[in-house]
């Protein structure tokens, strides 16, 4: 069988514009308390892949501290440094040593797959087509980059993040490739974003007669600052998570369900129901903690409820009941506020009916 190696993209330069500002990689966004990257990384190790270049960026030392050699995932990691986002397809232009002949999957580090990519290799290996892409639809394609099919289902064109898309089939970051794409990423202009598209190569591996084909999937993210979809995400992977309790309980304390309670974390006097996790390190004391939540390293929760939630590194939340739906960033105190004399001033008209939380 030829053998495949990994291009996972990790670059780009550092944003802090997601709500909450935790780390400057977005390829770290923490899913179930583990960096979405590294849910690559093992679907990669999963489908057989061991030699794995990572492109970095600006971030490269957050991503270098993360990963290391890799040795802890059973891959063996090259960095391929990039001086700039010039585009997904100047990465594999940097990349054309790390490559060499071999076949490949290019895998955007902020990506996730859900259910791993294992069958979609093995398919890539036994046919080898030129270039194989993933598809999923989506409510608005206009961020991504949207293919058109054919009647046959075969890949007539691609565009990236068109005003008006053709389909609503997006691209998945997930692209396998030949060493077709070589001479593709070489025959390129820059796009009117000035970046290098990978979605320019294979429409140009699709003019040259290639055979580019695609695969549609269910059960994709990608991290887009949006609170709501990062909690979706992190609910469904809590559901396929590993219970068990590394951490100290004590006897007063009811653990219920798919639980992870995580080395040197400690839970006392509290009732916490799965899916859930708890960080090493963190303290949970006389609460509640509720379906759906992932607790991260060192925080502490004492005399509160948390539920359907994530709560991020060295946080405390003390005495406030009840939180839901929420994203709380790194090293965050919430507390009750003061109470003050309760006064009310109102102006009600006849018959009105209000309610007071006092
Ligand atoms: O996520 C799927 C989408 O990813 C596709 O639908 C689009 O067709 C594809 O172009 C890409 O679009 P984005 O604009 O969302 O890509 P972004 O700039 O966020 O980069 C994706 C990943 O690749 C991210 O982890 C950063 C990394 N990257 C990006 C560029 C431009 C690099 O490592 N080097 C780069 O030069």
């Amino acid at each position: 069988m030829p053998r495949m190696k990994a291009l996972v993209l990790s670059g780009g330069s550092g944003t802090r514009l997601r709500p909450i500002t935790h780390t400057s990689a977005k390829q770290l966004v923490p899913v179930a308390n583990k960096p979405v990257l590294f849910y690559g990384l093992e679907a990669i190790a999963e489908a057989g892949i061991t030699d794995v270049g990572i492109v970095v960026g600006d971030t490269a030392d957050e991503i270098r501290q993360a990963v290391g050699d890799g040795s802890k995932l059973g891959i063996d990691v090259t960095y391929i440094p990039q001086d700039q986002p010039l585009g997904l397809a100047h990465a594999v232009l940097i990349a054309r040593e790390f490559l060499g002949d071999d076949d490949f999957v290019m895998y955007l580090g902020d990506n996730f797959v859900v259910g791993g990519i294992t069958g979609l290799v093995d398919a890539f290996r036994a046919e080898r087509p030129d270039a194989q892409i993933l598809l999923t639809r989506v409510p608005d394609p206009t961020s991504f980059g949207v293919a058109e099919l054919d009647a046959h289902g075969r890949v007539r064109s691609l565009e990236e993040k068109p005003r008006h898309p053709k389909s609503d089939l997006a691209l998945v970051g997930v692209y396998l490739f030949t060493p077709a794409v070589h001479e593709a990423v070489r025959a390129i202009e820059p796009s009117w974003r000035g970046e290098l598209e990978i979605t320019h190569a294979i429409q140009w591996l699709i003019d040259q007669g290639k055979d580019v084909r695609s695969t549609t999937v269910c059960g994709y993210w990608k991290d887009t600052g949006n609170v709501s979809d990062m909690l979706e995400v992190n609910r469904s992977v809590l559901e396929t998570l590993r219970p068990g309790v590394e951490g100290t309980v004590d006897e007063s304390s009811e653990i219920i369900g798919r639980v992870r309670i995580e080395a040197g974390a400690e839970v006392r006097g509290s009732r916490i129901v799965g899916p859930a996790v708890i960080g090493p390190g963190s303290v949970i004391r006389d609460s509640y903690i509720g379906p759906f939540t992932s607790i991260s390293e060192d925080c502490r929760i004492e005399d509160s409820e948390v539920e359907y939630s994530i709560v991020l590194r060295e946080s405390s939340i003390t005495g406030v009941r009840r939180i839901e739906t929420s994203l709380i960033g790194r090293n965050v105190q919430v507390t009750p506020a003061p109470r003050n004399p309760a006064t009310h001033r109102l102006v009600l008209g006849d018959h009105s009916k209000v309610q007071i939380s006092s």
